[in-house]
């Protein structure tokens, strides 16, 4: 079906149970995700930014299948599995090849005992796909996509620098042909002027083999350079959705303006606080930190409202001070 989105977010909640110490130690559940709605088209570019622990590596493992959710999530009209649903043998290996991940650190998500050919191999093996010949093919075609030489095969993860690595984890990645790649914090482990190569090997890649991006990460310029879509998070909430040179250039939110501020550089460091240290609330959650309260921030029930003109991109914003 043309109009089934690639990736639907559907009243996606999550929280982790967590048991105390001691004898009479009592489970604690942390809501995480409160209600997330969001869609994905086909060879999009779609970045989710916020503050460290509001959620977005929860949202990026339940998208991958790899944590439990309440609500819906498909991938190409394919369930991911849920909380109510296990996931069959055969389901995983086909959500596999229509999603994969790349996440922060490089080295621990390659196997330190293998070469760099056998990683990139492991895929096809797995899915059973094409002969000895027609795998080596593929790899070399994979490490010439990401910028490495084939003779890099060769070589062991820990023979290579952060960058390489990152890319050895990108072609892993590609391994699959997959239509969308999760992408956690890609570039946060990196030296600045690498993470700004990683980042235009992910635009050349999504132009090349119209792979849609879900880019995860706490820096709104590193966002906005890459996507075209931007959702920002907040305490587990998306607090404001739109197009990247509106949320950009005028955030409806104020929180959307403390990450600006905080975000000085294209890859600068960041001063942000910790999102998830306070309880969750149906009112406003930024309100203990916005400096533009007003009385009905604490009264009126917070939700995502549509701020576009007639006809413009939709541009949601959670807050209730249009004026500011
Ligand atoms: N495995 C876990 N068990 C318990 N709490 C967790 C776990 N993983 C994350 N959390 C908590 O959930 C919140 C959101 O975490 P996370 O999704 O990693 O945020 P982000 O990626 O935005 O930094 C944080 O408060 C974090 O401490
Ligand atoms: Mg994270």
């Amino acid at each position: 079906m043309a109009d089934t989105p690639l990736l639907s977010i559907e009243n996606v909640s999550n929280a982790y149970t967590s048991r105390a110490y001691g004898l009479f130690g009592r489970k604690e559940v942390k809501p995480v995700l409160d209600n997330v709605n969001l869609e994905l088209g086909s060879g999009e570019l779609f970045g989710l930014v916020g503050e460290s622990g509001c959620g977005k590596s929860t949202l990026g493992r339940s998208i991958l299948g790899l944590i439990d959710y309440k609500g819906l999530i498909t991938i190409d009209g394919m369930p991911q599995r849920n909380s109510f649903d296990r996931l069959n043998r055969r389901r995983q290996l086909t959500l596999a090849r229509k999603v994969q991940a790349v996440f922060q650190d490089p080295l621990a998500s390659l196997n330190p005992i293998k070469r760099v050919g056998e990683i990139l191999e492991e895929p096809l093996k797995i899915h059973r796909l094409g002969d000895k010949w027609e795998r080596n093919h593929r790899v070399d075609e994979a490490l010439n996509l990401v910028g490495l030489d084939p003779s890099y095969k060769a070589r062991a993860p820990r023979e290579l620098s952060g960058g390489q690595r990152q890319r050895v984890c990108i072609a892993s990645a590609l391994m699959l042909s997959p239509k969308l790649i999760i992408a956690d914090e890609a570039i946060s482990a990196l030296d600045v002027s690498v993470g700004a190569q990683i980042l235009n090997l992910f635009q050349d890649l999504h132009h090349r083999l119209g792979l849609a991006l879900f880019f995860i990460s706490h820096n709104l310029n590193v966002i906005y350079y890459l996507c075209d879509r931007i959702a920002v998070m907040y305490h587990g909430q998306i607090v404001e959705l739109g197009v990247a040179d509106a949320v950009y250039n005028a955030p409806a939110h104020p929180y959307t303006r403390a990450l600006l501020a905080a975000a000085t550089t294209i890859l600068g460091e960041d001063s942000t606080g910790n999102a998830s240290d306070s309880t969750p609330t149906l009112f406003c959650r930024y309100a203990p930190r916005c400096p533009s309260l007003c009385p009905a921030c604490s009264t009126a029930l917070s939700k995502l409202v549509n701020i576009a003109p007639p006809n413009a991109p939709p541009h949601f914003t959670r807050c209730l001070r249009l004026d500011i």
